[in-house]
């Protein structure tokens, strides 16, 4: 197998020294144009590209951040990257983007892949509260913010209070008159699920005339799982079925939106829905959606400015104490709730 081209041919060939070829590539204005055209004529003629991993582990650190989110597929992260992209690239830092897909033993393999890669640091939409391979990084330099959530302690965390989020929603569908409720997501693992039937549960116990929610709990929050909820709710009898379902996020909001149009039941004279999140296909909806949203880029671009001043009282030395900022969820109320009616 032919020797793969280094450097020192490049060198060799434009009759330089190794030291010329990398202040051609590192800092140009210090090469005269003669000698920088005669190192970019051999770079082309060698075909050669710089192995940009090995020079950053010979630094020591790399110019990139790790990101890992929960389901990359759903747009919420989207939202949620695009705020810490944008607060990453004014520090002049990449962003290289995990997806750990909900399995603990992704999200491990993403950490140690980074903590190989010798990132900056790590931002975390973590799946559960092991964070033990997070402490691990810490002790090794490498600084973990948790996105989308708050903790007991440890790391810098940001996210969105999601009980007051679950309350917003439940009592919307409350004040629209509905008593027969349903809370759909899953699985109960995630906080997120527990957080917000948690606000809703709240919500219905301050109602004094009777009320109930029924819960569907679903193996994901995507369309999917919506779509097999509505069919499971559907099949209730009139008089049983609830008038107003509470979807965990906006994916299973659509989905429910989907399977229950195809059930012919009208949205929201037969079932009003309330989904999470207000991701840009909840307005966009054929029935437009009524969610709670998040400040998803405040919520990435929050996460970031936590993690560069955890780098820079690193890089000083200085003390560093721990933040944990929990934004504020704000109910939109559409078409999806708006003619409610009494359950
Ligand atoms: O990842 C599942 C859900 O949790 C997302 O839809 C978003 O609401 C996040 O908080």
């Amino acid at each position: 197998m032919a020797r793969s081209v280094s450097m020192k041919d490049v060198a060799q060939l434009a009759r330089v020294s190794v030291g010329t070829v990398s202040n051609v590539l590192n800092r140009p204005s210090r090469v005269s144009s003669a000698t920088r055209q005669r190192v970019e004529d051999a770079i082309d003629k060698l075909g050669w590209v710089r192995n940009e991993s090995a020079r950053q582990l010979r630094a020591g650190r790399s110019d990139a951040v790790g990101m890992i989110v929960l389901d990359i597929s759903n747009p919420f992260f989207a939202d949620v990257i695009r705020g810490a992209e944008a607060f990453c690239h004014e520090q002049g830092y990449l962003v290289h983007i995990g997806n750990s897909d909900q399995v603990q033993d992704r999200q491990d393999d993403l950490l140690r892949h980074f903590e190989q890669h010798r990132v900056r640091g790590v931002l975390l939409a973590p799946i559960s509260s092991d964070l033990g391979l997070c402490d691990q990084l810490k002790r090794r330099g490498i600084p973990v913010v948790l996105v989308d959530r708050t903790t007991s302690g440890g790391f810098c965390a940001v996210g969105v209070d999601d009980v007051e989020g679950g309350r917003l929603a439940v009592g919307h569908l409350l004040e629209q008159g509905h008593r027969r409720l349903a809370f759909v997501g899953g699985p109960g693992s995630l906080a997120q699920v527990r957080d917000r039937r948690l606000g809703g549960d709240l919500a219905l116990a301050r109602v004094a005339d009777a009320a109930a929610m029924l819960v569907v709990s679903t193996p994901t929050l995507d369309v999917a799982s919506g779509l097999a909820a509505a069919g499971e709710i559907a099949a209730l009898p009139d008089g049983e079925r609830p008038t107003g379902v509470f979807a965990c996020n906006d994916l299973v909001a659509i989905g429910l939106l989907q399977g229950f149009v195809a059930a012919g039941l009208a949205i929201p004279g037969d079932v009003a829905i309330i989904g999470y999140d207000d991701i840009d296909f909840a307005a966009a909806s054929a029935v437009p959606l009524s969610s709670v949203r998040q400040p998803r880029f405040e919520l990435g671009a929050t996460a970031a400015r936590l993690l560069f001043d955890e780098i820079a009282a690193a890089d000083e030395q200085a003390a560093h104490s721990h933040s944990m900022i929990r934004l504020a969820p704000e109910l939109v109320g559409r078409q999806s709730t708006a003619a409610g009616r009494a359950g």
